[in-house]
């Protein structure tokens, strides 16, 4: 019998301390205006003194919650980071630790689009019947490699973490899933470090950046939807990754998707890299607009560049 990965529970977390757009205008050259009318945020979270595990555990804690699962019965947890801890061990073993669980655990780097990779392996584990409960985080502290004096990129990131337990279902769960990488665009969003122990921070090329969003994330929503025999008249939600609302409403368009069945919670977060896709999801789920049986397509683009869509009946 076909084994299908679920989405039985979601949970996220957001530090405390809130950036908005006017706090900005006073050490950026910039407005409130121009930074609404270019992406849609008004305001995002960073980090005092937490790190990417604790907002990771905090996350993971209330998507177990949900679960009605212990953390010792996960046989796996895919941490998706940008911003790990340390350069080892992987933030994911020490989240293993701190919540008592006892399975493998990896963190995986795609960047913004890592929330999707870390689903669309999650989904290949309990397809093949390697595993019945994962974890898959997405947790980022985006704030430590944001250069806070340029303006095109300060403005945009967040610091937060999503989380959810995937777990082994005989009916119904994630339809499909589809990953892409193109390295040649390295140079158009990275981080600037030469050696592995400098830090660096990120540098973009925000026109290209913004072109090649639209063409691939509307490309690969299509492509989508086409292998799953559907339309997206047929979709319920899309969950985005929250980087810029003209992103996001350009690719809404070219699929004829109206925004009123697009998750939005940018101008709130900001772009919280791996974390943005869980944490829109979880919130759309607890004020119930998410319910089960709904057609959920996720998408998401990150840094130089990967790209990837999973589509799930939640
Ligand atoms: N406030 C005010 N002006 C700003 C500014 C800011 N925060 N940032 C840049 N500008 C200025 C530029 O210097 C430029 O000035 P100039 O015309 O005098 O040279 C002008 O605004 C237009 O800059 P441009 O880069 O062409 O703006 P844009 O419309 O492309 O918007 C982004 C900039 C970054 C908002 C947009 O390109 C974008 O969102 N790109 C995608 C980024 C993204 O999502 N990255 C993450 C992907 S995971």
């Amino acid at each position: 019998m076909k084994k299908f990965a679920r989405i039985i529970g979601t949970g996220s977390y957001l530090p405390k301390k809130v950036i908005s757009n006017f706090d900005l205008e006073k050490t950026l050259d910039t407005t409130n205006e121009w930074i609404t009318i270019r992406t849609g945020i008004k305001e995002r979270r960073v980090v005092t003194d937490q790190s990417t595990c604790d907002l990771a555990i905090e996350a993971s804690k209330k998507a177990l919650e949900m679960a009605s699962l212990k953390a010792t019965d996960l046989d796996l947890i895919i941490l998706a980071t940008t911003t790990p801890d340390k350069i080892f061990p992987a933030t994911a073993t020490m989240l293993q630790h701190r919540i008592g669980a006892s399975c493998p655990a990896f963190d995986l780097q795609a960047v913004c689009a890592g929330f999707v990779f870390a689903l669309s392996t999650a989904q290949q584990y309990i397809e093949n019947g390697s595993a019945n409960n994962i974890l898959v985080v997405g947790s980022e502290t985006m704030s430590k490699i944001v250069d806070w004096n340029d303006r095109s990129t300060a403005i945009l990131f967040g610091d937060g973490a999503g989380a959810v337990v995937v777990s082994s279902d005989n009916t119904t769960g994630i339809k499909h899933s589809k990953l892409y990488s193109d390295g040649s665009y390295m140079s158009s969003l990275h981080v600037n470090n030469d050696r592995i122990n400098e830090l660096g921070t990120i540098e973009m090329a925000g026109n290209e950046v913004y072109k090649i969003a639209v063409k691939r994330l509307s490309e690969l929503a299509e492509e989508t939807l086409n292998d799953c025999n559907m339309t997206s008249d047929d979709l319920t939600w899309m969950v985005p990754h929250q980087a810029n609302i003209r992103i996001i409403s350009a690719v809404a368009k070219r699929i004829n998707l109206p925004m009123s069945k697009v998750i939005l919670t940018l101008d709130k977060h900001g772009n919280t890299s791996a974390a943005s896709i869980p944490l829109a999801l979880d919130v759309a789920v607890r004020d119930g607009r998410i319910k089960k049986g709904d057609s959920l397509l996720f998408e998401g683009i990150g840094g130089g560049f990967s790209w990837g869509s999973v589509l799930v009946e939640y």
